[in-house]
């Protein structure tokens, strides 16, 4: 079976502010037909620019949001007829993480250890653990949430989905805010919780050594559609000119305009 299965996939938005009664403006095409599927264990990586699709595909493999069209499947699971079994095996992070702001890390970490059904002790010292080695100051740990800065506060989210195991990680920009040695930390438990658990990950990304780090495969997104999907090494052979996944994504994202009669032939 496949950790992930998208077929066609298709996904519009309506503007805000498209009033039934005004002229209708145009919709939003985020995603407009991608399928791929994904290996149990296998870390997938999604690079494309801004606003090219990869948090909607991630949001819609969440049950966040619903496909126009298309098949998106969790272990065999429809996203859209079996959202509650999906979202027993998933667990998402994303720079908008969702935190009770007034409660500190440690109670929202105990709330989401309560809700997945841990042991509440071993929960919280594991959280702690975690939380300590990616370098949030131990006073921090009882403070507000709203009291941290963004990197912090993306780390208990981190630490959070840790905590969880989930059989399958979405990860939207799990290190974009974070300084070089925290991202390093992040990296490090990613590629820790892989070899333990045997976690499927899809990971999205702007940074590119990270990408060729983590990834098996990567996807490459622009305006909705996989114009590439390989091994990082492979990408960058194949379209990087010897000169590494970031030529590649420089190449196939549409700097380099020659491509395009390649990629459409
Ligand atoms: N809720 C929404 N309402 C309207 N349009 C949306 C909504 N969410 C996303 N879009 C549009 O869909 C497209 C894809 O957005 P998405 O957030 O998936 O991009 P992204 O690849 O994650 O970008 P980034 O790298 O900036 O995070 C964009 O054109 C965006 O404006
Ligand atoms: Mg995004």
């Amino acid at each position: 079976m496949y950790a992930i299965e998208c077929l066609d996939v298709q996904k519009q938005f309506r503007p805000e502010g498209d009033h039934p009664w005004r002229r209708r403006k145009e919709k939003v095409t985020a995603l407009a037909g991608i399928s791929f599927t994904v290996e149990e264990g296998e870390c997938f990586g999604i690079l494309g620019p801004n606003g090219s699709g990869k948090s909607t595909l991630i949001r819609l493999i969440s049950t966040l949001l619903v496909p126009d069209a298309g098949v998106v499947r969790v272990f065999g699971h429809d996203v859209t007829k079996a959202p509650h079994e999906v979202r027993r095996l998933i667990h998402r992070v994303s720079v908008e993480a969702s935190f009770f702001k007034k409660l500190s890390a440690q109670e929202n970490l105990d709330y989401a250890s309560g809700l997945y059904g841990l042991d509440r002790m071993a929960a919280r010292q594991r959280a702690q653990e975690i939380l300590l080695r990616l370098g949030l100051p131990k006073d921090k740990i009882r403070a507000p949430l709203e009291e941290m800065s963004r990197g912090q506060q993306q780390k208990v989210a981190i630490a959070r989905a840790l905590l969880t195991s989930p059989t399958l990680l979405l990860l939207d920009e799990p290190t974009t805010g974070l300084d070089p040695r925290s991202r390093r930390d992040v990296q490090e438990f990613i590629e820790e919780i892989r070899a333990t658990d045997r976690t499927t990950i899809i990971l999205s990304t702007h940074d590119m050594q990270e990408a060729q780090r983590l990834c098996d495969r990567v996807a490459i997104i622009r305006g909705g559609q996989f114009i590439a999907l390989d091994t990082p090494t492979n990408l960058a052979a194949r379209y990087g000119g010897g000169n590494g996944l970031e030529a590649a994504f420089l190449a196939l994202s549409g700097e380099d305009l020659s491509l395009e009669e390649e990629l459409e032939a």
